[in-house]
């Protein structure tokens, strides 16, 4: 069964302040012993004993706790895939941090907590469409994006092999490499995507930690926040707030899609980003899946090519709609049985875009966040190698938008998320794969705001039409905007890939 499959950073030590890291491994935890111990709990600062900031009450290391509970889907094998009770293939104890402490050392804090004690909430910060940033925000945005592509990560590193091939050869030397701080971001989307891999040219296709289930939302939160949080951290400044991209324009050309914003087509080859863009030149990784599957690894972060994106030869699609957005929004139950991507009336289904956007299967229909990758065609249209596209960063930003709309209309309780018989890695108290130290779907499932941002923008879609909000987002009062003229398109079925023939992020 080809699946339609659609779909971050931190660690930080500033001034002793550590932001709460997670995922693949830290670097120091990356040794022979540790990982023959399985266990990964640093010390915080020059004191080796305190481990997890124990000395300072922040946390202790204690034995990792999966969901053990039941799921469904397609992926039927037990005990063959490394990803599965995540991450005790790997580490079976972690640092648990106290309060709001967070991080593989309990040196930093929770999203949207600061202070030296973790106990002031950080003043959100605020995620404006792209189009709305001044010159300077716009410049902070790319230039912090270039940068993160060009800074080795300073407290993560990528494992290069699979679980059982952690150890190399000859069983001493652990398998991992360093990556830039914007690679990292796109291996992490890569593994939670990639095949089991069985042996020789054997993938075993069906799974998938971030899509086509409830965790499609979660993940992706968590993913931007942590990418959130490491540009914070690179260009020093708190209050930097990734902007998001509009694509429910209804139009039929991608408007991010300039020299000004995230690179225009080249004109002698328009596959390519234009010369006068930085992206031009940037190269992506990950993106050789059917190469990590016959030769049984994993992707290492070498380049492989330049990033394309391809309006040409495109079936004639056009991007999702206003309606589109208020059709979905106006399903009431976040997710339903079997929890999967052909589950009807589904908020995340039809968010995801396998359904209509109004909650009715369609097996022919892609739309929203499905649509808007396809759209793009070229890298940003496969799961595996999407994030290397930095248009991927402002795309789900807004789909992120239109969840937290939903969570703020709907407030639902955490029971609105199953516990059990989600595919593997959608449960609610599944740890969100690959991310580290463990996280849960659960503690993800909040308000933005709860988070430390907010959207300057209001999706509630009265009157029809979309209002961007002025800072504060405090003060809602609807503004009707420029964008309201841009927001007329009208809602036409859109034309299909067949699901199994497209294989989508
Ligand atoms: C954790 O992993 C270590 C190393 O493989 C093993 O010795 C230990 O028994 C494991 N602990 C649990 C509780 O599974
Ligand atoms: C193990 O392999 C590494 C290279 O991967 C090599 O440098 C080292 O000498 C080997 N050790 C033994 C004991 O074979
Ligand atoms: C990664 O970079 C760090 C710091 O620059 C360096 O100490 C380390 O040896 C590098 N590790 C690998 C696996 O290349
Ligand atoms: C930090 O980012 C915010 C939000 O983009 C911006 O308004 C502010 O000017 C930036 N500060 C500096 C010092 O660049
Ligand atoms: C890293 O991956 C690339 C692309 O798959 C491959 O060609 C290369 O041999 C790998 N490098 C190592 C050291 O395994
Ligand atoms: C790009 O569009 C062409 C033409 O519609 C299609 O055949 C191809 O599969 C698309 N590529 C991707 C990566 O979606
Ligand atoms: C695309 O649209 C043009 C103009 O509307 C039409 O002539 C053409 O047949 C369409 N192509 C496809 C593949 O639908
Ligand atoms: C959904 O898809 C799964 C896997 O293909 C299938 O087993 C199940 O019957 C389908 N459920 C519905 C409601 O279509």
């Amino acid at each position: 069964m080809g699946l339609v499959r659609w779909g971050l950073l931190l660690g930080c030590l500033g001034c002793g302040i550590l932001l709460g890291a997670r995922a693949q491994f830290p670097r120091v935890c990356m040794t022979l012993d540790g990982v023959l111990n399985k266990e990964c709990c640093p010390p915080l600062g020059p004191e080796a004993n305190n481990i997890c900031g124990f000395l300072d009450g922040r946390g202790q290391c204690t034995e990792v706790q999966t969901d053990t509970r039941p799921w469904s889907g397609p992926y039927v094998l037990r005990n063959q895939d490394d990803r599965e009770q995540w991450p005790r293939k790997f580490f079976n104890r972690t640092c648990k941090c106290t309060g709001n402490f967070a991080g593989y050392n309990c040196g930093g804090c929770k999203f949207g907590w600061t202070g030296p004690d973790c106990n002031q909430k950080k003043p959100p910060v605020l995620r404006q469409n792209i189009h709305s940033l001044t010159a300077q925000e716009r410049e902070q945005f790319l230039s912090a994006l270039d940068l993160a592509k060009k800074t080795i990560h300073p407290d993560y590193v990528i494992t290069t092999q699979h679980w059982l091939g952690l150890l190399g050869p000859n069983g001493t030397q652990p398998q991992i490499a360093n990556c830039s701080v914007y690679d990292f971001f796109v291996w992490l989307h890569y593994y939670s995507v990639r095949d089991t891999l069985l042996g020789p040219g054997r993938p075993y296709k069906a799974i998938d930690f971030s899509h086509q289930g409830p965790a499609f939302v979660t993940w992706h939160r968590y993913h931007l926040l942590w990418l959130e949080r490491e540009l914070q951290r690179l260009i020093g400044n708190e209050s930097f707030a990734l902007p998001y991209w509009n694509f429910a324009t209804g139009k039929n050309e991608c408007d991010v899609c300039t020299d000004e914003l995230l690179g225009a087509a080249r004109q002698d080859d328009p596959t390519l980003i234009s010369q006068n863009s930085r992206f031009s030149t940037w190269e992506i990784v990950c993106d050789s899946l059917d190469d990590y599957n016959r030769r049984v690894t994993l992707c290492n972060g070498t380049y492989e090519g330049l990033l394309r994106r391809n309006k040409v030869g495109r079936n004639n699609e056009t991007l999702p709609t206003l309606k589109n957005v208020q059709d979905c929004l106006s399903l009431q139950e976040f997710d339903s049985p079997p929890f999967f991507q052909n589950s009807t009336f589904s908020f995340r289904n039809a968010l995801e875009g396998f359904d209509k956007a109004d909650g009715t299967l369609d097996s022919q229909v892609m739309n929203l966040h499905n649509l808007a990758h396809s759209f793009l065609n070229g890298t940003n249209a496969l799961p595996h190698s999407a994030a290397n596209d930095p248009v991927f960063v402002v795309l789900h930003s807004f789909t992120d938008a239109i969840f937290d709309e939903w969570l703020r209309k709907n407030n639902p309780s955490t029971d609105a998320w199953p516990q059990e018989l989600a595919p593997i890695g959608h449960n609610r108290m599944y740890n969100m794969v690959p991310f580290f130290p463990p996280v849960t779907n659960e503690e993800l499932f909040l308000t933005a705001d709860q988070l430390g941002y907010n959207y300057a923008i209001d999706l509630s879609g009265q009157e029809g039409a979309f209002s961007e909000v002025p800072v504060p987002l405090k003060a809602r009062h609807t503004r009707r905007s420029i964008e309201q003229t841009r927001f007329h398109g009208t809602f036409r079925a859109q034309q299909a890939c067949p699901r199994n023939t497209v294989n989508l992020p």
